[in-house]
């Protein structure tokens, strides 16, 4: 969608990501870690951190806000997954069904029963004729797989990341600065920028990129990755360094589609990454590297499975 109807929508939605209002949500988040933790150390090791860790956080915390149960959370993770990646038409069609079904039950639940969530918010919304009932379902199909997908990878690669230069692994760990943990989490965007295809636009004039002519109506397939580690955007780009100035990365995106929720992202990555590696200090590969294998047909990158010991 275009400005500006794309603008007007998302402004429904910006005053529930702001910067504030999750710094508010950090002690929830903080609980869901430790819990999850928990689960996972008493489940005993080998565990897949996939599964166990990286999934359930963003998982739980995006159902939180919306008000969706997470008891539902196979159902729709499973969808969300097939929404992401190389399916057929067909799969891609029943995904996206069942889960605007899911949610269009879910809104004429908390129209019955609203509650302190942002699916009810929006409702208030559609009852003030800003928006359609239909936008409310589109909106929480979204906000689900993007809320869960993105950052579930994010926190399973950058655990990897993390476990391959251990250098930075100690310093992330044993810091109580909150700045370093900040900039290693931002760093972390930049270096492994998950978000490694998928971002398509259309030429909306003629114009040169590089010496070459895109000319209007012509599609462009923008590769974040690439810009991420362009040497004129941060010298020696393939090395991780947490104390580089990441100002400007593209992580996020760029522009006006530019990550909505971008705030939550960083303070669940700025509390799952520390608080695992506080809690197992000894955390390790419990398989040689060249064994784990990664989802190169999804538009996020990371591991399938990431086997781990501690
Ligand atoms: C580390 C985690 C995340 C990464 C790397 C990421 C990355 C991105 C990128 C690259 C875009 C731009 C897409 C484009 O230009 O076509 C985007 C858009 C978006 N993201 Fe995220 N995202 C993350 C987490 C989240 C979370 C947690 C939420 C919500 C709960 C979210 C919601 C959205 C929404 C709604 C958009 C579309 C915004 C618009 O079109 O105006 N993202 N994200």
């Amino acid at each position: 969608m275009d400005d500006p109807e794309h603008i007007r929508l998302r402004r429904t939605l910006t005053g529930e990501f702001t910067v504030k209002q999750m710094e508010r949500l950090r002690p929830l988040i903080q609980e869901q870690v430790d819990h999850f933790l928990d689960e996972m150390i008493s489940q005993g090791q080998p565990a897949d951190l996939v599964n166990a860790y990286a999934y359930p956080i963003p998982s739980m915390v995006i159902c939180l806000l919306l008000g969706v149960p997470y008891e539902d959370h196979a159902f729709f993770q499973e969808h969300s997954a097939t929404l992401v990646s190389a399916s057929t038409d067909e799969e891609m069609h029943v995904a996206a069904m069942s889960l605007a079904g899911f949610l269009s039950e879910l809104v004429a639940r908390k129209e019955r029963e609203p509650a302190d969530d942002l699916i009810s918010r929006q409702l208030q919304r559609v009852a003030a004729g800003e928006i359609d009932r239909g936008t409310v379902v589109g909106h929480g199909m979204g906000l689900l797989v993007a809320g869960h997908e993105t950052t579930a990878n994010m926190i399973a690669l950058s655990t990897l990341a993390l476990l391959e230069n251990p250098d930075q692994l100690a310093r992330l760990r044993d810091t109580d600065d909150p700045a370093v943990v900040a900039n290693t989490v931002e760093e972390l965007l930049r270096y492994l920028t998950i978000v490694h295809d998928g971002i398509f636009r259309a030429a909306s004039e003629d114009v040169t990129i590089g010496g070459t002519l895109v000319k209007a109506g012509e599609a462009v397939l923008v590769n974040l990755p690439s810009g991420n580690r362009d040497a004129s955007f941060s010298a020696d780009p393939d090395t991780f360094d947490p104390d580089r100035n990441t100002r400007g990365h593209l992580a996020f995106g760029y522009g006006t589609h530019q990550c909505l929720g971008q705030p939550l992202a960083r303070v669940e990555l700025q509390i799952a990454l520390p608080a695992l590696l506080r809690r197992l200090p000894g955390l390790r590969l419990a398989v040689p590297l060249d064994e784990i294998a990664f989802r190169d047909t999804t538009v996020t990158y990371g591991p399938q499975r990431l086997p781990v010991a501690w």
